[in-house]
Parts: structure tokens; sequence; C-alpha cells
């Protein structure tokens, strides 16, 4: 399996209105894969405007929002290509799509890095915040997994939070944990 770097990406539509979402960029070489599933706005402004910005962020809130309907994040010019990229975060990189192998299900654009520029000294690791990521993914497939693998995973993720995060990460774990539960009232009705 190659590897996958959680991040980021904003992405800008033809009138330069940009879009963020997180997304997993998959590694191919010297090349990065950003893989939206179909429908997405990233997918549509990829085809648009063939570039985009990773941004490479400790602040988890970022991930938790942009699920959680908070996509309003302080966001800034990227240096070379044309878009935006968050303001705040340890490093970016800036992508150019060279090709797209088309998918039914999930396109992948195959990108070049053009840029790629350091903000702030790393803060090494924090199991809360791999915790809040775990639960962020989990909360955009609740209704395509099994309610108790969705509840175990729930339990296992929790010990992390509750024993290493700051209050970033409890705040990303609420957002996160409002829609869990507005599942779990869908549920049981
Ligand atoms: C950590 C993380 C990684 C994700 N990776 C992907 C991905 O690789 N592809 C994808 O389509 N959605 C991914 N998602 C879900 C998207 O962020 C979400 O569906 C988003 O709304 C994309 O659609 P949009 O471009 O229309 O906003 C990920 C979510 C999280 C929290």
């Amino acid at each position: 399996m190659p590897r996958i770097v959680e991040t980021i990406v904003t992405t800008c539509d033809a009138e330069g209105v940009p879009h963020i979402a997180p997304l997993g960029l998959i590694e191919d070489g010297a090349n990065w894969i950003i893989a939206p599933f179909k429908p997405s706005k990233t997918l549509d402004n990829l085809r648009a405007h063939p570039f985009a910005a990773a941004s490479h962020t400790d602040d988890v809130r970022v991930f938790a929002g942009c699920v959680t309907g908070r996509k309003t994040w302080p966001l800034m010019a990227t240096a070379v290509i044309k878009g935006m990229r968050l303001k705040d975060c340890v490093a970016h990189w800036e992508l150019e799509v060279q090709n797209v192998i088309e998918d039914d299900l999930r396109p992948r654009f195959r990108c070049r890095l053009v840029r790629e520029e350091s903000h702030r000294a790393w803060q090494g690791f924090n199991r809360a915040q791999a915790a809040v990521l775990e639960l962020a993914v989990l909360t955009t497939r609740l209704k395509m997994l099994a309610p108790e693998k969705v509840e175990n995973e729930l339990k296992y993720l929790e010990i992390a939070i509750s024993k290493t995060a700051g209050p970033r990460e409890d705040e990303a774990w609420e957002w996160l944990m409002e829609k869990v539960n507005a599942w779990r009232d869908a549920r049981t009705g």
C-alpha cells in the first residue's frame, strides 16, 4: 500500500473562489495523487482549475470542522500557483495536476509538487490528534458502517483523547461527537 498523508486541500473554481476539504494525498514516487470520490466540489474545482494547495496542520479542529460544517478557516494566497492555503499551518505544498486517471467512483489526479514551504516548527506526535483524524474519517462513513463497529472504534479512540488531548483536540472531539450523537439519535428514533 502507498503511504497516504492526511492534509487540508484547498482548490479554486473557475472564478477563483476557494474550497477547503480534508483529503488523503497518496504518494506516487515524486508525485502526489488527489483522489476525490464523486460527486465532490474538490473534483469539480480540479477540473476547472488544475491546481491545489495541501496545508499540513496540527490544528485538528480544521479536519473536524470541515466535516461538521465549520469550513471558515483563515486562508492566504499561495506563493507560486494561483490558489489559497491555510494561513496557520506547519508547512504547505503547492501542486499542479499533471494528468487524470478517470474512474466512475474516484478519479485520480496525479500532481507535481511545484513549491514546498515550512512556516513553523513541528511540535511532535500526539495520540489525541491521531484519534481526532480517525473519528473525522469515521463520521464521513457513518451511513456505510455497522453501528457496532463505530461504537467499538469510538471506545478505543476515546482512550487517547482522555489521556493526551489539549484544548484544541478536546474541542475538535466535541464537534465530532455532536455529529455521532445526531447519528445515534436518528438510529434510535
Ligand atoms: C482525514 C480525512 C481524509 C479524507 N480523505 C478523503 C479522500 O481521500 N477522498 C475523498 O473523496 N474524501 C475524503 N475525505 C472526506 C472529504 O473530506 C469530504 O467528503 C469532503 O466533503 C469532500 O467533498 P467536497 O470536496 O465536496 O467538500 C476525507 C476526510 C477526512 C476527515
